[in-house]
């Protein structure tokens, strides 16, 4: 009996040994035993083998953007990726530049990488005022040439991707810059005129009102139900969502098509963030951004991130030559992308009966080596992964849950 007692306490110690020894080889004991590495606040012992998607399996998928261009470029980041996104091989000037000759080469090219990769797609975008061929700006010149076209080309693509997409961005962008008092109670919270001027671009509104943005959707929906693709959801995206006057412009907007049966599923915030704009007050940023989520969900519509990246200078700020992202600026950005993915995270499941979910969130592009904010004066540093493709702070901040 005694030696039986004996030889349970030795195993017992050799078990706690074992343990101990084992943890103190698993991690970097430079950070405190905190095997995410970064600045070593806590972890969830994720080894850096790991890739986002899976890290993020119990809540949502994670993409990020993809071109025929970037895919050899980013082979190894993408691994970390269960969604893509087309940057521009989607959009309505690369799919029929010329009227009625439809060239679905490099999406199909884009489809098929993402379908041996094991990768969803998001459908980007359906119909957007700016990439449209220039026969659209010429032929849309009445309310009854728009209607018909957008209804043609809305319904030809949804039916050409099919299943092939798990979603679309139906409508991109129809809502004004920003959105002032004044303009929420006027009702004039569109874009149109000054704000739809740019060369290429096509101002819908001023021809069609929302009525626009109202065929769009039914196209998408129509063709939808022809194919029974009933996984298949229909989104309005659009960025600064996140701002109380654009989320009610958006909330509005949700229910001129509701009140006519048109199917919408959800609301895709862009998420072009700037990094001086949550250093101004953080709680601030981060309950916009919560209570946007919170509304847009409480509708029992569905939100995905669709475009999300932080730049670390307001752009007046900016330096005026190419230099390495200061340390301070990584870390505050670290600290932002952190607080957003953590909302995220809180309402990957319905935080009500009948509300909707956050299902994913996309970088706006991959690394810091090629960001569409760069300019020939300075870099922004927007993304997760560095210039030489290695993990940043705001990585190893983001998977520390
Ligand atoms: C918008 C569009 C994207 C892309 C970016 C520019 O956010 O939705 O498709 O063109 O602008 O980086």
């Amino acid at each position: 009996m005694k030696i039986k007692k004996i030889l349970v306490s030795v195993l017992c110690f050799l078990l706690v040994l074992f343990t101990a020894v084992g943890c103190s080889f698993t991690g970097n004991d430079d950070n405190g035993g905190n095997n995410n590495g970064g600045d070593g606040n806590g972890g969830n012992n994720v080894t850096e083998s790991e890739y986002l998607g899976d890290i993020y399996s119990d809540y949502f998928s994670i993409g990020s953007t993809v071109s025929t261009y970037t895919l050899k470029k980013y082979a190894e980041l993408y691994k970390h990726f269960n969604s893509v996104t087309a940057e521009y091989q989607m959009k309505w000037g690369r799919l029929e530049s010329t009227e009625g000759v439809l060239t679905y080469g490099d999406a199909d090219t884009l489809l098929d990488w993402a379908e041996a990769n094991g990768k969803g797609v998001r459908g980007h975008c359906l119909l957007w005022y700016k990439s449209l061929p220039n026969w659209v700006r010429q032929k849309g010149n009445s309310k009854t040439a728009c209607m018909q076209i957008i209804d043609k080309h809305v319904q030809e693509t949804v039916e050409y991707f099919g299943d092939r997409v798990y979603c679309w961005d139906v409508v991109n962008e129809a809502l004004k810059n920003s959105v002032s008092d004044y303009d929420l109670s006027s009702g004039n919270f569109y874009r149109t005129g000054n704000e739809v001027s740019g060369s290429g671009t096509m101002d819908w509104y001023a021809y069609c009102g929302v009525d626009y943005i109202r065929q769009a959707f039914k196209s998408a929906a129509e063709a939808r139900d022809k194919l029974g693709l009933n996984e298949l959801e229909l989104y309005y995206n659009d960025y600064a969502l996140n701002s109380p006057n654009k989320r009610e412009a958006c909330i509005r907007l949700v229910q001129a098509l509701r009140e006519e049966d048109i199917p919408i599923d959800g609301i895709g915030m862009q998420a072009h963030y700037k990094l001086p704009d949550y250093q101004a007050s953080p709680e601030t940023f981060l309950s916009n951004f919560e209570e946007s989520v919170k509304q847009f969900t409480g509708l029992g519509l569905n939100v995905q991130i669709t475009e999300l990246d932080i730049r670390v200078y307001a752009d007046s700020q900016a330096p005026a030559e190419f230099d390495a992202l200061p340390h301070d600026l990584e870390v505050a950005q670290a600290e932002m992308y952190g607080g957003i993915m953590e909302i995220c995270r809180k309402y990957a499941t319905p935080w009500k009966e009948g509300a909707g979910a956050i299902t994913n969130v996309t970088t706006w592009g991959v690394a810091d080596d090629s960001s569409s904010w760069d300019n020939e004066y300075h870099k922004e540093y927007p993304q997760i992964f560095d210039t030489e493709h290695g993990y940043k702070e705001a990585y190893y901040k983001i998977i520390d849950f």
